[in-house]
């Protein structure tokens, strides 16, 4: 390290990368006085360097060739900000064994490969950041590693995706259909064009798998995560569950059990008096349960330019810190062993069922049969009343707890039920 200034490398400048080009040289004074070095941007990568690129950052060279910034000599610190698992993946791989410290805010990276390179950044001696792969600018990964070291976290529960908490606000809000709610999430830029990874739950999963490896000192891995997106959503869920008092949420809940680790993402319907219930539009929160703390609530933005680009500042501050005090910068630990994921099916549950069923004598009673079969409690049940016109009832029924494999038999057989109900949502409801 040049006893001046530490190189840093930019893999990305989009909308975080962009953050960190707008903070580092925005902030330069304050940031050295904190990190005990001046923190200088080397050069950077991206896919096209004649794009316009606005919002007052200062930037560095830029280029097309990802391993002439990583190789590039003056480059201390790798900060890698292009997102996706290729070729960010292979680019921090070269990063670390070549004696690179990493920062990085890729949560698929981190899922999926986070075992294998925190190995190589230990033998190689370098550091491996990700505080900003997780929350945005909600300090989160840091609190795990070390605030909550001294406790045994026993249950995580997280809205950690701001695009699907955005588009269940303004449906519960505003009575929106999930396609309009959708639309206007991406008009304002919150949505991607290609919304899957958040709509149908995938982010939230990647970003659970890691929160629940930390947690619990296994690994997690982001496949072996139960998921479920919020696309069959309707209105009237919302309509319901506001009349039943409750919110519903994309919630990505870990907890540890006797036999396993319970690792899953879906909606849920919340008590509307639950903290967690009041996480509106694109603001994520995350809520843990541990023997010591008792239950501590960690809320704010989960991403956006400038919260996330402080995620990877800090992350750059607390490398440089280390160097310039003489010290190795800490390097991660890799999880000891695989965590065992129990099945979904295993879990236990209260349930919300909203059903389209013929306006018949009788369908009732061969509906409640078929929960007493598979051992369900029925607590309520609602049929509003229809118009003349309609064919059709919509009947809610409210479980007691049950279990997830008498559910899941219980709604298979009721589309077998001669009266043929439609089963139209079922959500799990988080007491
Ligand atoms: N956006 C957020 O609020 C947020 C929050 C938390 C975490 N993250 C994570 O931060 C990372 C970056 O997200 P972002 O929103 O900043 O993405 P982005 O706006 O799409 O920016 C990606 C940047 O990487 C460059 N890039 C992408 N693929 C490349 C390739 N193959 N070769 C060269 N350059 C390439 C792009 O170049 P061009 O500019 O030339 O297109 C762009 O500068 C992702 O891992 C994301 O999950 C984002």
């Amino acid at each position: 390290m040049s006893s001046r200034h530490l190189g840093i490398g930019l893999l990305g400048v989009g909308v975080v990368g962009g953050g960190v080009a707008q903070i580092l040289p925005g902030k330069a004074t304050q940031l050295a006085a904190r990190a005990g070095i001046e923190l200088r941007l080397v050069r950077a990568l991206v896919r096209d360097p004649a794009k316009e690129r606005t919002r007052g950052a200062t930037l560095p060279p830029l280029g097309t060739d990802g391993a002439a910034v990583v190789d590039d000599p003056a480059v201390q610190v790798v900060v890698e900000v292009l997102g996706g698992e290729q070729p960010a993946l292979d680019l921090i791989r070269r990063a670390l064994r070549a004696g690179k410290h990493v920062v990085t805010a890729n949560k698929e990276v981190i899922a999926k490969h986070g075992a294998e390179l925190f190995a190589i950044a230990q033998q190689h001696g370098v550091a491996l950041q990700f505080e900003a792969s997780v929350g945005g600018g909600i300090p989160v990964i840091a609190v795990f590693q070390h605030d909550l070291a001294a406790n045994w976290v026993s249950r995580i529960a997280a809205i950690i995706n701001g695009t699907t908490n955005y588009i269940l606000s303004r449906m519960a809000s505003e009575g929106a259909d999930f396609g309009d709610a959708l639309a206007d999430a991406q008009a304002l830029g919150y949505a991607e064009a290609d919304p899957t990874a958040d709509v149908d739950a995938y982010d939230p999963c990647y970003k659970l798998a890691i929160l629940a490896s930390l947690a619990f000192g296994e690994e997690v891995r982001p496949e072996g995560v139960h998921r479920e997106g919020i696309r069959s959503l309707s209105r009237r869920d919302f309509a319901f569950a506001r009349s039943l008092g409750y919110a519903i949420k994309l919630l990505a809940i870990a907890r540890r059990r006797a036999d396993g680790i319970e690792a899953r993402v879906h909606p849920v319907m919340l008590p509307a008096s639950k903290m967690l219930a009041k996480v509106d539009g694109v603001f994520n929160a995350i809520e843990v349960e541990a023997d010591l703390v008792g239950t501590a609530l960690l809320y704010g933005q989960g991403a956006g330019s400038l919260p996330t680009a402080s995620a990877i500042v800090a992350d750059v501050i607390a490398i440089a810190d280390a160097l310039a005090r003489g010290d190795r910068p800490r390097t991660p630990i890799p999880p000891s062993s695989r965590a065992r994921l129990v099945q979904i099916e295993s879990i236990d549950s209260r349930y919300y069922l909203r059903l389209s069923v013929p306006d018949k004598p009788g369908v009732l009673a061969a509906i409640a049969a078929v929960f007493g079969r598979n051992a369900i409690s029925i607590a309520s049940v609602q049929q509003p009343e229809q118009t003349p016109e309609d064919p059709e009832a919509e009947l809610v029924i409210m479980t007691h707890r049950a279990s997830e494999a008498g559910m899941q038999a219980t709604i298979a057989q009721l589309s077998g039920l001669d009266v043929s109900p439609r089963v139209q949502t079922v959500l799990r409801i988080e007491d």
